[in-house]
């Protein structure tokens, strides 16, 4: 037996698909799957930019592909994400002569995507992250195309026309950083005032794209808390964790170089170290630990992708570089922190 079965009393354990593997052509991913986990999130092809033409029309191969991929295997399937500022064309916000569109035109264009997409999946996408990153890496709302047109309303209307259509499923506000104190009292000062405006907001979703060595396991439990206090139940919804050297915070003299790849911000690209292993297995069986602490307040812990060779983190922030972040490596083994997050 594998996580599922170990984890089925405390959450559900999800991992971020894409469409290759939601087209069954990894038969031996697809095991995986069926053994480990209990949820689906589909990686790119429910965003806008995935489902809409350039024209506006619909494209649902590849969403559809998700959704039977879910359905044939039995998983909790979670929506991601209706308004989100990212992979999200230009054209939605602004005109041809590159103007913004009037706060009605948008609203009337949320209207529909938000409506078309939560009605066509309605009754078999259990949740949805139904906003993603609003809140800025300045702890101050995100000047994005939504929020520039609608102010902080584009949430609200978002959440509303959501739970219109589907009542029955749980709307997250989803975002990145929100784990670590600062981001943390800004996420939860913003799902205050969504609470008191009467906004159906359900869960929280906290990304949680770590590092071996931070945030701190204390900032991620006051986090936790913070946000059940808020009357939200807390969702791990992107987890991988990264051994790479980190590069948001160099010294200034370096940040113009900061996206540039050096070999030196790559330094495993002939196989992990095996200390730099047993610090990846460490940090997982830890985070873990901390999850399980808190299995009264945790719904689900969803890992953004299952094996090392598909992760985003191969591409970002830098091109090129060898991720090792999630439980599988490059051959679709479990790794050394697969057994130790099993073994808990
Ligand atoms: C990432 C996907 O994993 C990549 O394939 C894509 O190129 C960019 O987006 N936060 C989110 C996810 O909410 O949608 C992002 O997914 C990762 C960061």
């Amino acid at each position: 037996t594998g996580l599922k079965e170990a984890y089925r009393d405390r959450f559900l354990i999800g991992a971020a698909i894409n469409t290759s593997i939601a087209s069954g052509k990894h038969p031996d991913i697809t095991e995986i799957i069926q053994r480990d986990f209990s949820s689906v999130t589909p990686e790119n092809s429910m965003k806008w930019g995935s489902v809409r033409a350039a024209d506006g029309g619909w494209k649902w191969e590849e969403a559809d592909h998700f959704m039977n991929f879910a359905a044939q295997h039995n998983l909790h399937a979670v929506g991601h994400t209706l308004a989100w500022h990212g992979q999200t064309p230009d054209s939605v916000f602004k005109n041809a002569k590159g103007d913004y569109i009037k706060p009605a035109e948008l609203t009337k264009k949320m209207e529909e995507h938000i409506t078309t997409i939560v009605g066509r999946y309605k009754g078999k996408l259990h949740a949805w992250d139904a906003v993603n990153e609003a809140v800025g890496d300045d702890n101050q709302m995100r000047k994005s195309h939504y929020f520039n047109i609608l102010g902080e309303q584009f949430i609200d209307k978002a959440f509303h026309l959501a739970h219109e259509v589907d009542p029955k499923a749980h709307l997250m506000y989803n975002d990145y950083n929100i784990e670590r104190g600062g981001k943390r009292e800004a996420c939860a000062e913003l799902l205050k005032r969504l609470k008191k405006r009467g906004v159906p907001v359900q869960g929280i979703g906290i990304q949680a794209h770590v590092a071996v060595d931070g945030p701190s396991i204390s900032d991620i439990e006051k986090s936790i808390v913070a946000y059940a206090d808020l009357g939200l139940r807390v969702h791990f919804t992107e987890l991988d964790v990264d051994v790479l050297p980190q590069v948001w915070n160099l010294p200034v003299a370096e940040i113009s170089t900061r996206f540039e790849y050096k070999p030196e911000r790559d330094p495993f690209k002939s196989g992990l170290t095996k200390e730099a292993n047993d610090k990846l297995s460490s940090r997982y069986e830890e985070l873990f630990k901390l999850f399980i602490k808190h299995k009264d307040k945790i719904d689900r812990v969803t890992l953004w992708g299952v094996s090392d060779d598909a992760s985003w983190l191969n591409d970002f922030p830098i091109r090129g570089r060898t991720a090792y972040p999630l439980l599988f490596d490059r051959k679709r083994q479990p790794k050394d922190a697969y057994r130790r997050v099993l073994a808990l």
